[in-house]
Parts: C-alpha cells; structure tokens; sequence
C-alpha cells in the first residue's frame, strides 16, 4: 500500500453501466507455466465484472515473474497462483515473497494445482498465508467466478476498513497540524494545506485542493481571508460576488451551527457561533470527482473540527484587540495630563519594533513589546500636575518623586496576568535602567535588564529628545542620533544603538509619518 491516504471506493452495486469505464478494473495475477491455463482463465473470466468494475488479467508465468510484479504493482486483488513451475514449491516461495517480503496481507492468494498430490492442502493452508486452495480440474466456469466473486468482496471489503482507519487517523493529524497555528492567517493557511494532504487519493483528485479558500464574516458579508490556486488573489472579496445563487440561498437558510453543502461543483462548510451572522466560518474546495461516503464524512468532521478552532481563534484575536485598545486609552489617559500630546506613543511603539526586528528578535515578542510599550510611562499617573508639567528643570526632591513612576506603573499593572501586562509591567519597571547599572529604579545592569527594557529605553529617550516637552525644545534628530551614540555602553545597550544606527532611514521615515 502506497503511503498516501486511501479512501474506500465506495461504489453500489449497481454502478450505472455508462459509468464503468471511470473506474479501474480489479487486478487478479494469473500465475502459471502452462500457457493453456492462461488461455482458459481469461475465456471464463471474460466479461466478469464486480461492483462496475471489470477484471485487469495479469499474466506471469514463473514464480520469479511473479515476484517482480508483486514488487512493481500493490494493488492486485487475487492471485491465482500455480504451486509447480521452476521448482516443486516455487508456488509456495512466492506466497513467501507477497506476505513476508514485501508485508502485503491484502491480496487474496489462491493456490492452483494440477498435482493435488503435491503440496497437502492442510498443509500448505496451516503453514503459509494463503486464502484458498484449488484443484485446477476443479475451475470450471461457475465454481471459478464463485471464487473470483467471494475473493474480490474480501479484497474490497479489507482495503475499505484499512482505508477508513487510514482517513481517520489523517483527519486527527491534520486537525492537530492546524491547532498549532495561532493567528488566523497563518490558521486558514494551516487548513488548506492540510486539506491537501487530507486529499491525496489512490487514483484521482476529488476535491482541486490547488482551488480553495476560507472566509469570515463582517459587517458587510462573508470575506474571504485566504485563498489557494485560482482564489489567492481574491482576499477581501465578498462571496456574493463569487459563490453561485443555490449555494448562497443554502448559507441563507443554514439553521444549524455547523453545515456543509457537498455539491456538483463544490464542497463547502460552514459555522455560525450562536446564530450570530457575524460569527461565521466558511471553507471552500472546488470540486473534481465525486467523492464516496466515507470521503465525505470524513471531510465533515475534518472541516467542522477546524472551523470551530477558527472561531475560537477569531474570539481570541477580539479578546486581544479590545485588550490592545485598553491599552492605548490608559497611556493616553496619562500622556494627555503631562500634555505631551501628539505622536509619543505611537512613534515609540514603532521604534521599538524596528529596533526588535533590527536585533532579531521573534514574531511573538516584537508584538508584544509593540503592543505593550505604551505603557512604559503609566506610572506618570501618580506623578502631581506640578511636578509633571512644571516647566523648568526639576530639583533634586522633585526628580526623587518623578523617578518613582517606573515602579509605580509596574505595581499597577502586577496582577493583571494578561501577556501585554506582564511585558508592560517589565518596560515600566526598566526603561529609565541604564546600561552601566546607574539608572533607575534597581540600578540593574547589561543584561540583567530585559531586552524589552533595553529596547524601550532607547525608543523613549530618541522621542523625548527629538520632540518638545514642556521643559526642553525639540533637538534635530542629527543630534538625537549623535547623542545616543555617544551614550552607546553607558547609558544604552550598545547592540541596541548599533541596530538603530542601522535603521537611520527607517526612523527619519517614522518622524515624517508621525508628526505633532
Ligand atoms: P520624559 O520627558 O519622557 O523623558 C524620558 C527620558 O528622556 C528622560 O528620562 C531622559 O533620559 C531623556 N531626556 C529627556 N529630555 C532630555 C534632555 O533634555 N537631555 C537629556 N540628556 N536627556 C533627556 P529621565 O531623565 O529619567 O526623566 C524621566 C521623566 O522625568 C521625563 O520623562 C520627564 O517627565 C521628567 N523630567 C526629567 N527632567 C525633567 C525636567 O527638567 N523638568 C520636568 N518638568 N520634568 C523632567
Ligand atoms: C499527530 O501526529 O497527530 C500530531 C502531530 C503534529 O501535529 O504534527
Ligand atoms: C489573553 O490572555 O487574553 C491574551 C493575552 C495576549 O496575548 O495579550
Ligand atoms: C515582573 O514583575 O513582571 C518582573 C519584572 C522584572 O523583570 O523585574
Ligand atoms: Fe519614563
Ligand atoms: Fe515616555
């Protein structure tokens, strides 16, 4: 058996006859060194036919022929298999070669011997792997598409079993494939990919996996949000303008939570949180073949596992977009009391992602310190109006009171176990550290300080610098970029100021975008 995923051939009984040529024929091997016995198999075999599909005759005529095109072919259903040819046994070898060999327990072995004498049939059945022994006198028409008749129903019967295993235990790898990824791009991505793996059939494609896409909802209507083959440009598109009428009527009409529509043309799936419209999930293959029953069931459960995960997926990314909108509103909340309207926030945030793309660092922290760093000055909150906004240097009292923001706005923040606050109560803490273990407020010193501190510091010192407070003028942003390197090692993080030196073009661009 080939390793792709087989699914059973689920095909009636009474195949209409128009449709028997688009299955393949039954292989049966004839194994024999008597050409006349060939001849009178294929003359009784003639026109036999199981299940719509006929017989593929497969002539060999030594036990070392026979080898060879059970290793070239594993999918013959029966071999009819001569025990004398170049040796006494060498019938015998052969089942030897099938079962052990070459691991093939699906083929229906059926000894023939002119010689019952020869090799003892209890013998033989007890010692090797056989599934039925014949005398050949004993095939006659009748008796032998009898035989051919209860071997090929064992045949269908043993793959179909082995093939639904097969379907199942692929449905479960590929679900677990798609679980793995957390952001629904890369999510829709996972499914479509896993659907072709779902998809590789013995003979033919049922479903076009290189044509398909997955679609969520939104105020306007179901959109898609990925796409594969034809549909990989058509991200944003609405379905009304892609799908055929019957088939948006049905999605109308879908009452249940989970649906799936197997149509000429398509197989289709979708789910409706709470019969909300706003919640639905939506997967589409385009349709080649017609799939069987357990194909189709297969798909079904396949498609209503990841759809339910995609939802869940949507919720999470809601969660987490109202979470990073808190965010905002509170440092802005804050920033607006010291009056340093404008762009602070957003421009520190962007110089902190370039920083932390600049240093290496993975996907998931750059976001987070992205999305966190506008809260490294929460703790300003705590700081009285006359302080904040006085508008001439500070005295010694003062900056005592102000250096207390840092903790203040890491003790705010301590209980949240939220990922964006666990981050963004270590900038808090940490962005006012310095390199060579004089800042504030634990004197930590190098690394002992989080690369997320490292990074914002850089980014809040840049911005405070280059635009206007109410105790200090703007500085030209050449002599923001001589300052941090001149505090390169001593104040910062020398790797830090090397990346932002790097990215020079970068961040003129940021002040270009994000001016007060
Ligand atoms: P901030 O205004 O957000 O400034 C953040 C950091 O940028 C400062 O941290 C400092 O490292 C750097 N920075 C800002 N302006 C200058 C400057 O003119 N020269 C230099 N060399 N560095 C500058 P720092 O010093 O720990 O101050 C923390 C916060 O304390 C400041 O946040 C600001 O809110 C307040 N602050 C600091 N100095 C003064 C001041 O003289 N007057 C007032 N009213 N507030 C001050
Ligand atoms: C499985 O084998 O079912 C899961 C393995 C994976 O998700 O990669
Ligand atoms: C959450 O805990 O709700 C999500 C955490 C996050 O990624 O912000
Ligand atoms: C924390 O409280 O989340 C840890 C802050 C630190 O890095 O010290
Ligand atoms: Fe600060
Ligand atoms: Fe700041």
């Amino acid at each position: 058996m080939s390793d792709n995923l087989l699914f059973a051939e689920e095909i009636s009984e009474n195949t209409p006859k128009d449709q028997l040529g688009k299955h393949k024929p039954w292989k049966v091997a004839v194994v024999d060194d008597e050409e006349q016995v060939h001849s009178v198999t294929k003359l009784v075999l003639r026109n036999f036919a199981f299940d719509g599909r006929g017989l593929e005759l497969l002539h060999v005529y030594s036990a070392k022929e026979a080898i060879q095109l059970f290793r070239d072919q594993d999918d013959i259903a029966i071999c009819l298999l001569d025990v004398v040819m170049e040796t006494d046994s060498a019938g015998l070898d052969v089942v030897s070669q099938i079962r052990d060999d070459l691991h093939n327990s699906y083929t229906r072995i059926v000894l023939r011997t002119g010689q019952p004498g020869q090799a003892p049939e209890e013998n033989v059945i007890k010692n090797y792997d056989i599934n039925d022994y014949k005398d050949k006198t004993e095939l006659t028409n009748l008796k032998l598409h009898t035989l051919v008749y209860s071997c090929l129903r064992a045949y269908r019967d043993i793959i179909s079993l082995n093939q639904t295993r097969k379907g199942l235990e692929q449905v479960i790898h590929a679900s677990n494939n798609v679980f793995h990824h957390r952001f629904t791009g890369e999510f829709s991505k996972g499914i479509l990919l896993q659907f072709s793996s779902l998809m590789q059939f013995d003979d033919h494609a049922v479903y076009a996996v290189e044509d398909g896409f997955t679609a969520h909802s939104d105020k306007c209507g179901l959109k898609i949000i990925e796409g594969i083959g034809k549909y990989s440009h058509s991200l944003g598109e609405y379905l009304e303008n892609i799908l055929p009428k019957d088939i948006l009527q049905k999605l109308k009409e879908q009452d249940t939570p989970f649906m799936s529509i197997h149509s000429d043309s398509c197989f289709l799936a979708s789910n409706i949180t709470d019969n909300k419209e706003s919640q639905r999930n939506v997967l589409y293959l385009k349709k080649l073949g017609e799939p069987s029953t357990l194909q189709k069931k297969l798909l079904d459960v396949f498609s209503n596992n990841v759809l339910t995960a995609f939802q869940n997926l949507y919720l999470l990314e809601d969660i987490e977009k109202a979470q990073r909108e808190m965010v905002y509103l509170l440092a802005e909340a804050v920033e607006s009391r010291s009056k340093e309207t404008g762009f602070h926030l957003q421009r520190v945030a962007e110089l902190s992602l370039l920083l932390a793309g600049g240093l290496g660092l993975d996907k998931d922290l750059k976001l987070k310190i992205y999305r966190s760093s506008p809260l490294h000055d929460l703790g300003k909150i705590a700081i009285s109006d006359n302080i904040l906004n006085k508008p001439d240097k500070l005295t010694a009292e003062e900056f005592e009171i102000m250096k207390t923001h840092s903790q203040i706005g890491h003790d705010m923040i301590l209980k949240s176990e939220r990922e964006l606050c666990q981050t963004g109560r270590i900038i808090a803490l940490e962005h006012h550290e310095r390199w060579d273990g004089t800042g504030y407020p634990n004197g930590k010193k190098g690394e002992e300080i989080s690369i997320e501190g490292r990074i914002v510091a850089v980014a809040d010192v840049f911005d405070a610098l280059s635009c206007k407070r109410c105790y200090k003028d703007a500085w030209q942003l050449d002599d923001v970029f001589t300052y941090m390197k001149e505090n390169s090692a001593s104040q910062f993080d020398p790797q830090v100021i090397e990346t932002l030196t790097t990215l020079e073009a970068d961040i003129r661009k940021i002040y270009d975008q994000y001016r007060d």
